[in-house]
C-alpha cells in the first residue's frame, strides 16, 4: 500500500505548528457529518466514481485484442478531465513499466502543438480517441474537426477504424456523430464528472492501449476505497489529509504544494492540480453574502526546484502546505561510478545509487521545511505500478470530495468553468449566444 506519513502535519517537537491533534480532535463531529453526507450521496448514485473500481472492463479488452489494423499510438482529443488522467498514468507508466504503445494527447488549442504531435506520429498506425463527456468544448471540437478531416482524406475506407470517440452514453452532438458515421463509442458515466473520470472509460481505454494493468489500477483504487470508508480519520488517510488541509486553510495557508520527487509523477500533481482547484475553488452565499474558498494548488518538481521554488517555500510567507510524492524503489536506476576517488569535492557520491542521492534529497527539504516550521506530508510509493496508481487517485478523489463537504460546497460542479465555456461560444458566434455576444461588445467598450 501506498504510505501516508503525516507527522510533520500536527504539531510535534520537530513542528511546531498551530495545529496539535487536540484542535483535529475538535473537528470529529464534521467529520461525520461530512461522512455520513457522503455516503447518503453515494447511496443516492450521486457519487459514481466511488463504484469504478467495480466495473467490468471486458469491453474494453475485447476491443484492444481486436484492433484491426494494427496501431502503435494513440492520439487523445481532450481537455481537463478528460485529458490530465490520461497524461498522467501515461507518464507514470511509461518507462517504469515499459509500454509497448504510445500516447499523445492534444489538450490545446495552441497550433504549434498539433503540428508538433502530428509531425511525430505515423498516421498510419494512429488511432484518434475523441474524449468529451459533454460532446460540445470548443478546443476537442475544434481538435476533432481538424484531425477527423486529415483521417477522412487520407483513409477514405476505414477512417472510422481509427477514430474512436468517448462521450456521454446517449446526449450530446458526438453520440450522433458516432450513430452517423459508424465510430466505435465509449461512454462516460453520467454520475462521474470529468475531473474523477479517469478511472472509467475516459482513462482506461488509453491506459489498455499503451499496455497499463488496468485490472491493477482499478485493483488500487479498490483497495484504497475499502481503506477510505472508515469514518475514523486516524485510520481513513483521504479524510485526515483532507482535514489537516481544510484545518491549515483556515489558518491562511493557502496554497498547498505538490513535490513529487519523480519526473514520471509530475503529471500526477498536475491531475492533482486541477481536481483540488476546479472542485473546491468556489464562490458562496452565506446569508446573502458572497464567500469565495479554495486553496490553490502548486505542482513543484524534486530535485530540480529545490534550485528554484525552495528557498521561497523555507523562508518565504509561511502560508503552504507541502506534500511529498517520494519512490522507495526505481527499476530503471544507475550507480555512480567512483571516478574521482581523490576527490574529497564528489567522492562522496561514488558508489551510491542516484535514487538513494533523490531520496536523500528529499528527506533534506522535509527537514529544511520542518525547521522553518512549514507543515509537509509525505505520500511514499513502494514503486511506480498500476496498482498504486489506483490507490493514489480514489485517495486523492475521495479526499477532494470530503473536504469539499468541510468547505460547505458541492465538489463536482465548475460554475466558473462553464461561464468561460460560454464566453468563448458567444466570442466565436456559436448560435444561441446572441445575449453573451452582447454583452460582450458592451464590456469591450467599456
Ligand atoms: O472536470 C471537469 O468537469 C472539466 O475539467 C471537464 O473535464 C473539461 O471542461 C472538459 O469537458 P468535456 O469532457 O465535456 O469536454
Amino acid at each position: 500500500m501506498l504510505k501516508y506519513e503525516y507527522h510533520n502535519l500536527l504539531a510535534s517537537k520537530h513542528i511546531r505548528s498551530n495545529l496539535p491533534k487536540e484542535k483535529v480532535l475538535e473537528w470529529i463531529d464534521q467529520v461525520k457529518n461530512a461522512h455520513r453526507e457522503i455516503m447518503a450521496e453515494h447511496n443516492a448514485n450521486l457519487l459514481g466514481f466511488y463504484d469504478l473500481p467495480d466495473c467490468s472492463t471486458k469491453h474494453i479488452d475485447d476491443f484492444i485484442a481486436n484492433l484491426n489494423p494494427v496501431f502503435d499510438t494513440m492520439l487523445v482529443l481532450g481537455i481537463g478531465g478528460s485529458a490530465l488522467g490520461n497524461k498522467a498514468l501515461y507518464s507514470a507508466l511509461k518507462t517504469e513499466a515499459e509500454l509497448p504503445r504510445k500516447l499523445f494527447v492534444y489538450d490545446n488549442v495552441d497550433p504549434v502543438f498539433l503540428y508538433e504531435i502530428l509531425s511525430q506520429i505515423n498516421l498510419e498506425k494512429t488511432l484518434v480517441n475523441v474524449i468529451t463527456k459533454s460532446g460540445t468544448t470548443a478546443e476537442t471540437m475544434a481538435g476533432y474537426m481538424i484531425v477527423a478531416d486529415i483521417f477522412k482524406r487520407k483513409f477514405p475506407k476505414d477512417y472510422q477504424k481509427r477514430i474512436i470517440i468517448t462521450t456521454d452514453k446517449e446526449k450530446g452532438f458526438l453520440r450522433q456523430v458516432i450513430n452517423q458515421e459508424g465510430y466505435t463509442g465509449f461512454t462516460v458515466p453520467d454520475n462521474v464528472g470529468g475531473r474523477f473520470s479517469v478511472l472509467s472509460d475516459v482513462g482506461l481505454l488509453s491506459s489498455a492501449f499503451t499496455g497499463i494493468d488496468i485490472k491493477a489500477l482499478l485493483k488500487g483504487a479498490k483497495d484504497m476505497r475499502e481503506i477510505c470508508w472508515n469514518p475514523n480519520i486516524w485510520e481513513n488517510p483521504a479524510y485526515l489529509n483532507g482535514l489537516i488541509h481544510f484545518l491549515y486553510y483556515r489558518q491562511g495557508k493557502n496554497i498547498s504544494v505538490m513535490m513529487p520527487y519523480s519526473n514520471s509523477l509530475y503529471d500526477l500533481a498536475d491531475w492533482y492540480r486541477q481536481l483540488w482547484a476546479e472542485s473546491l475553488g468556489k464562490r458562496k452565499d452565506i446569508k446573502g453574502r458572497e464567500i469565495y474558498v479554495g486553496q490553490t494548488p502548486v505542482k513543484a518538481l524534486g530535485t530540480t526546484d529545490q534550485h528554484s521554488q525552495v528557498q521561497l517555500y523555507t523562508e518565504g510567507p509561511n502560508d503552504k502546505v507541502f506534500t511529498f510524492l517520494t519512490v522507495e524503489y526505481f527499476k530503471h536506476d544507475y550507480t555512480i561510478p567512483n571516478l574521482h576517488p581523490d576527490r574529497e569535492e564528489v567522492n562522496y557520491l561514488g558508489g551510491k545509487k542516484l535514487s538513494e542521492l533523490l531520496n536523500a534529497e528529499r528527506f533534506a527539504t522535509e527537514i529544511a521545511l520542518s525547521q522553518a516550521m512549514r507543515p509537509n506530508a509525505n505520500i511514499v510509493f513502494p514503486q511506480i505500478d498500476a496498482y498504486h496508481l489506483g490507490q493514489f487517485i480514489m485517495l486523492y478523489e475521495i479526499q477532494t470530495v470530503f473536504t469539499g463537504k468541510l468547505l460547505c460546497i458541492n465538489p463536482l460542479d465548475q460554475p466558473g468553468v462553464e461561464a468561460g465555456k460560454i464566453a468563448t461560444y458567444a466570442l466565436m458566434n456559436k448560435k444561441g449566444y446572441d445575449q453573451e455576444r452582447t454583452e460582450i461588445e458592451q464590456y469591450k467598450k467599456d
